[in-house]
């Protein structure tokens, strides 16, 4: 039946006016700004200036599906999207044959990858140390796998010895391991070679070796350190967040695997392309965001990087030392453990704390000047 409604022209949009912030959201970004000059307690750079890409803004931009082929959706930036991919393929030494995507952050990738494993392991274990992010045992919660925490060494890293005691127990089984490039806490990294040598040596002869580099992968691998990396050897797969290292202002990650992707994707009419990953539609600004951050230093500047948040890591601790204030860093790591800061300081200066340790990353854009101005307030506190 044809309603009024239907015949009646459209009534006429109102001109647009120029937009201005709620006062809510002015607030918002108040609060949001003077957070971030103290922020050297959670992972994310604030070197590389976004605001070049605003314009970019101004359009909904959707990577649905396979990032291999165009989707129907024509603001897509699936062929940037390629380009950030190939660039970390590259630079984890992936061979011909792999696949991944942008994800919505390492979350998400490490179930991707996860899903990926069950795929092809059929019914597997899931190993993980106990320094690993939750995001781990829930993947292996969200996909039915049955999952057995390893312990780990005081300064983060796993414990092989009882990863090769737990893994013999279920020798039949084949087994996914989760190793931490970077764990949350200590950014310990757990040793890939020494992984496969504990599965070969308590029998367990089907495995996959998941990285979750979330952190640390693009730092070490920068920097010249590849056992972890998706050359035969080393990892089936790879997860690292955007909005750490590169601190992209949207949260986003790359997730890699050294395998053709699921063989069960279909090809969906709607969307001109296989769905192969969880999320379906992806954020095509992450893409954008991702490729001006690699594409604002060429490699030796993204050394460059590496090489001052870990001088400045260093400083760090060395200027808490001299004040008696106890403190580590695991070897080459950004990440600063020092214990929990007096209460006073630690409101202007917010860092995680566990087990009686909190840290600090001196992530890039993190200066000697932040690190004087702790160090004083610390001063002044215990004085
Ligand atoms: C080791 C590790 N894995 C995974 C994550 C989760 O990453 P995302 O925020 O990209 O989901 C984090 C975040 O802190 C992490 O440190």
């Amino acid at each position: 039946m044809i309603s009024a409604e239907m015949l009646c022209p459209p009534p006429e949009v109102a001109p647009a006016r120029p937009s201005r912030l709620d006062p809510y959201l002015s607030e918002v970004l108040a609060r949001i700004r003077a957070a971030d000059a103290t922020n050297i307690g959670y992972q994310r750079a604030t070197d590389i200036d976004y605001t070049p890409l605003t314009p970019f803004f101004g359009h909904m931009l959707n990577n649905p599906g396979d990032p291999r082929v165009d989707p129907l959706y024509p603001l897509h930036t699936m062929d940037v999207e390629r380009r950030v991919l190939a660039w970390f393929a590259r630079l984890f030494r992936a061979e011909r044959g792999w696949s991944g995507y942008l994800a919505t952050g390492s979350t998400e990738g490490t179930l991707h990858s996860l899903r990926l494993a069950r795929a092809k392991l059929i019914d597997p274990i899931v190993y993980y140390s106990s320094a690993a992010h939750y995001s781990v045992p829930k993947a292996a919660r969200v996909l039915g796998l049955p999952a057995i925490a390893v312990g780990a060494e005081p300064h983060g890293e796993m414990d092989y010895a009882d990863l090769q005691a737990k893994a013999a127990r279920n020798r039949s089984r084949a087994a996914v391991v989760v190793a931490t490039i970077g764990t949350t806490m200590t950014e310990a990294i757990d040793c890939v070679p020494a992984i496969r040598a504990s599965l070969d040596a308590a029998g367990v002869a089907r495995t996959w070796i998941h990285a979750d580099a979330a952190l640390g992968g693009a730092p070490a691998a920068l920097t010249g350190r590849h056992d972890f990396d998706l050359h035969p050897g080393g990892s089936d797969s790879i997860v690292v967040s955007g909005h750490k290292w590169w601190g992209t202002p949207i949260p986003c990650a790359v997730t890699l695997a050294a395998h053709r992707p699921l063989a069960d994707s279909r090809l969906v009419a709607y969307i001109g392309n296989a769905d192969t990953t969880i999320a379906g539609s992806r954020a095509g600004l992450a893409a954008v965001l991702l490729w001006h951050a690699l594409t604002e230093h060429p490699l030796a500047g993204q050394r460059l990087r590496v090489q001052k948040a870990r001088a400045t890591a260093g400083y760090a601790r060395r200027r808490l030392a001299a004040k008696g204030w106890a403190c580590w860093r695991n070897p080459d790591a950004v990440t600063v453990m020092l214990r929990p800061l007096p209460d006073a300081v630690a409101k202007q200066w917010p860092l995680p704390t566990e087990a009686d340790w909190s840290h600090l990353i001196c992530m890039p854009g993190v200066t000697t000047a932040h690190i004087d101005r702790l160090v004083a307030n610390l001063e002044g506190a215990i004085r």
